[in-house]
């Protein structure tokens, strides 16, 4: 949540930051800002997304070598022009730029205003710049004074501040929220993650938690909180820098939709080794894997769908008991833990607060921990013991969607490897069920096929107020993730259930104004499923079914969709509903790729 961005070095720093605010706008977008110095500290901010912003006020005449800049996602203080960073003392010497959460804000913020200084924000940010000016003019240099800072706040901070009185010096800090400084020749950038610096050089520094750096154009000194220096090496990124374009594609969702083919088949690429799945970075020898009693899968939103369907193939794959908890809630439940777990945990961004904190958790009682993660580098993918790297590339839609069918098909994978290691899958069930896999890219393009019927649908039903997803088993957590998708880009209200839990309360909401979006593939759970859509039939519910049914009529809509394996059939049938929240939301205007309220990234508890 927020996105921050710094330059120092030779060049104008105002369109380099505004080029990375941008590309950092998928972590908030309700407010943004810049801060340069050129002999005196100049700013402008704005409330709304960076584009319109910049349209008004014109970042590009704020001039100087070095500068900061945010783009936010609201915490402390409504979204408006005096709550958006960067924020200033009071005698505006001193600018930072914040992401994360300062929660002791309320008493610091008192003890300053007795002190003396006046707060122009409802932010909680603001105590720190008012903070370091305070030891300032007690005597400290800005170094002592921004170090002294960090001892007195506590939450979780990632902070770029720069003094008009030190004009080549920017000072930095990490503290749970993610923060990378990137080398260049007479130039470092500072920002959120890699995704704006690598377009200017290929070497980052991935500041580790307690990490606070005095960057200069051509040095870094990096010390810990405790003030003694550490080294952090340097971190040389690929060549293959990967475009961020939408293409011919009018949102980015859209685009990884159609993406998934590819993004699936590097999520297998070099995976598959004839009767078994290899991984490079699992870190678990035959002996841990042997002892593994039991797989506790954790994630939040969309990842946490996924780990239901992981939860469901390591019990059904790989024989050993699985359990799917919310990240948010887990450490709160005080979790019985033992060495015989296994902790894996499912992230996107790689940087969710909630799912770091149940990291955390797992490794406190001694857990061994696995991530399968998207972005490479990020706090997640550092912090366990092991993991699966996606490879879905960069997913820039707030709404997940490829990488929610990589997370399945990594967990495929993962289940056959532990299934075949612990003896309870055949030579040739798996030697099946990776041929099947690699035939899974080709089958997602057939389900394109019926876009031209998503849109008819999505036109028929986008003035819905409320609709209901339906699914059992396998396709249970794809109700919850239409119901998600839904909800999160076209702000209809819309509830996943199984198919058979809905006699028990949820079929009092039926009436003929109720869209039942059903997915009913011919498994074994069919005849049931047809079952529970003649209960909402006759209730006059209208009935929207995703289906390999040729045969079936009856229904209000139908969407086809291919023949696959009960295990592979949520990564087909979660495209039909991805597609469909789409299109119901293009329908209605909205803002797909930035949804209100939302941010890629939830970096705050
Ligand atoms: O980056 P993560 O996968 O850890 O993010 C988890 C959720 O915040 C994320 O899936 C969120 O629910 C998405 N907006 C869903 O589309």
């Amino acid at each position: 949540m927020c996105g921050i961005a710094a330059y120092i070095g030779q060049k104008e720093a105002a369109p380099i930051i505004l080029d990375f605010i941008k590309k950092l706008e998928y972590r908030g977008y309700d407010s943004c800002g810049i801060a340069t110095l050129n002999g005196s500290l100049t700013y402008k901010k704005g409330t709304g997304k960076i584009d319109d912003v910049d349209q008004k006020i014109n970042f590009l005449n704020l001039k100087g070598n070095i500068g900061i800049g945010h783009t936010r996602w609201a915490t402390h203080g409504e979204p408006s022009d005096k709550n958006a960073h960067p924020h200033f003392s009071c005698e505006g010497n001193i600018a930072i730029v914040h992401n994360g959460i300062i929660e002791n804000s309320e008493e610091l913020k008192k003890i300053l205003i007795k002190g003396g200084h006046e707060f122009r924000s409802e932010t909680d940010t603001e105590v720190v710049v008012h903070l370091i000016e305070d030891l300032i003019n007690e005597g400290n240099t800005m170094e002592e004074a921004f170090a002294k800072t960090l001892k007195l706040i506590q939450g979780a901070f990632a902070i770029v501040a720069m003094n008009k009185n030190e004009p080549n010096r920017l000072y930095v800090v990490k503290q749970s929220s993610p923060l990378v400084l990137g080398v260049g020749d007479n130039e470092i950038f500072v920002a959120s993650d890699v995704l704006p610096i690598q377009l200017h050089t290929n070497k980052v520094v991935y500041l580790q938690d307690g990490d606070f750096a005095v960057v200069t154009n051509n040095d870094y000194k990096i010390k810990n909180l405790s003030e003694i220096k550490v080294n952090r090496e340097i971190t040389i990124l690929s060549e293959n820098l990967e475009e961020i374009s939408k293409g011919d594609f009018e949102h980015f969702m859209l685009k990884e939709i159609y993406e998934q083919p590819e993004s699936i088949k590097r999520a297998f690429k070099g995976r598959i080794d004839k009767d078994n799945a290899k991984f490079g970075g699992l870190n678990l020898n035959i002996d841990d894997i042997k002892k593994i009693k039991r797989v506790v899968l954790t994630g939040c939103g969309t990842s946490w769908h996924a780990c239901l369907i992981g939860g469901y193939y390591i019990e059904e794959i790989s024989k050993i008991a699985a359990q799917v908890e919310y990240a948010s809630e887990f450490r709160y439940k005080n979790p019985v833990l033992g060495k015989d777990d296994l902790l894996i945990v499912l992230s996107q961004s790689g940087e969710t607060a909630d799912s770091i904190a149940a990291i955390q958790e797992a490794k406190e009682k001694g857990v061994k921990t696995i991530g399968l993660v998207n972005v490479v580098g990020s706090p997640i993918a550092r912090m366990v013991d092991g993991g699966i790297y996606l490879h879905a590339g960069h997913e820039i839609g707030v709404a997940s969607t490829k990488t929610f069918t990589s997370h399945l098909t990594a967990l495929y994978l993962l289940s056959i490897y532990l299934g075949r290691i612990n003896g309870n899958l055949s030579k040739e069930k798996a030697k099946e069920m990776l041929n099947d896999l690699e035939n899974l890219p080709d089958k997602i393009k057939e389900t394109f096929n019926s876009v031209e019927e998503i849109k008819k649908i999505a036109n028929k039903y986008f003035k819905s107020k409320n609709a209901l997803y339906l699914g059992r088993h396998y396709n249970f957590p794809v109700a919850l993730e239409g119901a998600l998708k839904l909800k999160e880009i076209s702000y209809i209200h819309a509830e996943g259930y199984p198919a058979a839990e809905m006699k028990h309360g949820p079929i009092a909401l039926i009436d003929e104004n109720m869209p039942v979006i059903v997915i009913a593939p011919e498994d074994r759970l069919y005849s049931k499923v047809m079952s529970n859509i003649q209960e909402v039939k006759s209730r006059k519910g209208k009935v929207i079914v995703v289906t390999t049914d040729e045969s079936k009529n009856g229904f209000d809509e139908i969407i086809k969709i291919p023949k696959v394996s009960e295990f592979l059939m949520p990564i087909i049938s979660v495209v039909p509903v991805q597609l469909l929240a789409y299109y119901i939301a293009k329908e209605r205007n909205c803002d797909i790729d930035k949804p209100r309220n939302l941010a890629k990234s939830v970096t705050v508890e």
